[in-house]
């Protein structure tokens, strides 16, 4: 199955809930998700038999890495009956994002569920720091807790995500590497990016990769690591002195577009080819509707075999003409 663009499918990112116990500025800006703020109704997300079916109908089209998102991811009722489920489907790699609070409860049912991996986010070491960029009650601590509960229900090295932020929490990078060099934990800073149409993003607030490498750099010479498979999304390094790999995601200095490999769904089903798309189209009514064998995996490859995105190469022309639709798809939807 390849797109208008030559690029396969291979991944699913399935977003399971659309709510979060943080309320990080650059994803749910507190005055746009307060209390008011009306979530999706228990109904309105797919029902677990649902996220499977559609993950099985993808697999059939060639999907071998499924990563489960949020919003927050283990907010959503039973996760660990997913992923059983999609376990079951057998051969593929279960991944999940989360900020990693909640882990200390549930990792041990996830991994007995046979989930494979966890990238837990976390954009700053200092207590304070990470209390602002959160907007929760919870310190570093809380999430430093959830990766030791994830290595100790057996998931081994984690990753951990840092989106970097001009301002905010760049001065965390050097920090973030000193925490975690000698840990084997894989630490890999994210370009802010401009998804959805509430985060305020401008150009001026992305700290570039390069420079995140530099400031690592001036402290522990860096080597860069061999490229491990097709549309990874990280440049993969390693300190020189063996205590740590780290990574770069520079979606924004250094567009990955070309070899991107990512089909995401919504918390409602909603099925998007690119993490910047608007709309997107709705699985869940075929799910929930009448439907012949087939049907499911007719509108996934139609779906894909017209995919052309590539807003990561062409965001500069996109913002510069004005053309942006009205309606991105917010991160808290899609996930990441
Ligand atoms: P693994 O390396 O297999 O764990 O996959 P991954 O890097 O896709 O997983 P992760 O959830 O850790 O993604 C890291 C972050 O990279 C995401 O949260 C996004 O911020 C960014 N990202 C992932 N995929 C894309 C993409 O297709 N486009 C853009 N622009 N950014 C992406
Ligand atoms: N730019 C870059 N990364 C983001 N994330 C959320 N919003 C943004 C953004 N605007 C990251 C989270 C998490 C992952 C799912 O996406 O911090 O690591
Ligand atoms: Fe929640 Fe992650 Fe968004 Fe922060 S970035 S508000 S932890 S979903
Ligand atoms: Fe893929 Fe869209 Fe991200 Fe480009 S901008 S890498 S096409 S999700």
């Amino acid at each position: 199955m390849r797109d208008l663009r030559g690029r396969p499918l291979r991944d699913l990112r399935v977003s399971v809930t659309d709510r979060c116990n943080f309320r990080c500025a650059y994803c749910m800006p507190r005055e746009l998700f307060g209390a008011d703020h009306a979530f999706l109704d228990r109904g309105d997300l797919l029902a677990f038999d649902e996220v499977e079916e559609l993950v099985r109908a993808a697999v059939d089209l060639g999907v071998t890495t499924v990563h489960l998102t949020g919003g927050e991811p283990l907010l959503r009722p039973g996760l660990p009956d997913l992923v059983a489920r999609l376990a079951a489907i057998g051969g593929l790699d279960l991944a999940m994002t989360t900020n990693g609070v909640l882990l200390p409860r549930h990792a041990a049912a996830l991994a007995a569920a046979g989930l494979d991996r966890v990238t837990v986010s976390l954009d700053a070491i200092d207590d304070a720091v990470f209390r602002r960029a959160s907007d929760s009650p919870y310190g570093a601590s809380a999430v430093l807790a959830g990766i030791d509960a994830a290595r100790a229900a057996g998931f081994g090295d984690v990753k951990v995500n840092a989106v970097v932020r001009r301002g905010v929490n760049e001065h965390q990078v050097v920090p973030l590497v000193e925490h975690f060099r000698g840990t084997g934990h894989v630490l890999r800073f994210i370009e802010f990016m401009d998804v959805g149409a509430t985060n305020g993003w401008t150009d001026a607030e992305v700290v570039p990769a390069a420079e995140v490498l530099a400031a690592i750099g001036a402290r522990w010479p860096l080597e860069d690591l061999p490229v491990r498979r097709y549309g990874e999304t990280a440049r993969r390094l390693r300190l020189v002195d063996g205590s740590a790999e780290i990574g770069v995601i520079s979606s924004v200095s250094t567009p990955f577009c070309g070899t991107c490999t990512r089909a995401r769904v919504t918390a409602e089903g909603r099925i998007h080819t690119c993490l910047f798309s608007t709309g997107g189209t709705d699985a869940r009514a075929l799910l929930r509707g009448p439907r012949r064998p087939g049907d499911l995996a007719e509108l996934l490859s139609g779906l894909w075999g017209n995919r052309s995105d590539r807003y990561s190469e062409i965001r500069a022309e996109v913002r510069a003409s004005g053309t942006r639709r009205a309606a991105p798809v917010e991160m808290s939807y899609i996930g990441g």
